[in-house]
């Protein structure tokens, strides 16, 4: 299963992962508290996080974070990347 390395609030957490889940889904069934102000639809970018390590365990960038003009690396929305089958390492951002 994979890792799934959370900074967040100035802490760390690393927790396992189902591969086929989002890094936001991932977080809330782990009690990351996470803001999901559009409840994971793509349409806020509340979730948004930079990715230190594992993007190429991660889907492709969505439609819907390219509507949202998250388009460079190290940024996702996390309620649209979903991860595979290695280890991520994301730090979300406080807004
Ligand atoms: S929760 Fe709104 S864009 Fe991810």
């Amino acid at each position: 299963m994979p890792k799934v390395t959370y900074h967040f609030n100035g802490q760390t957490r690393t927790v396992e992962g189902k591969e086929g889940e989002t890094i936001l889904q991932i977080g809330l069934d782990n009690g990351i508290s996470i803001e999901h102000a559009c409840g994971g639809n793509g349409f806020c970018t509340t979730c948004m996080c930079k990715v230190k390590s594992g993007m190429e365990h991660l889907s492709p960038r969505s439609d819907r974070e390219d509507n949202m003009g998250v388009t460079d690396d190290p940024d996702r929305l996390s309620c649209q990347s979903i991860v595979g089958s290695g280890d991520v390492e994301v730090e979300m951002v406080e807004f």
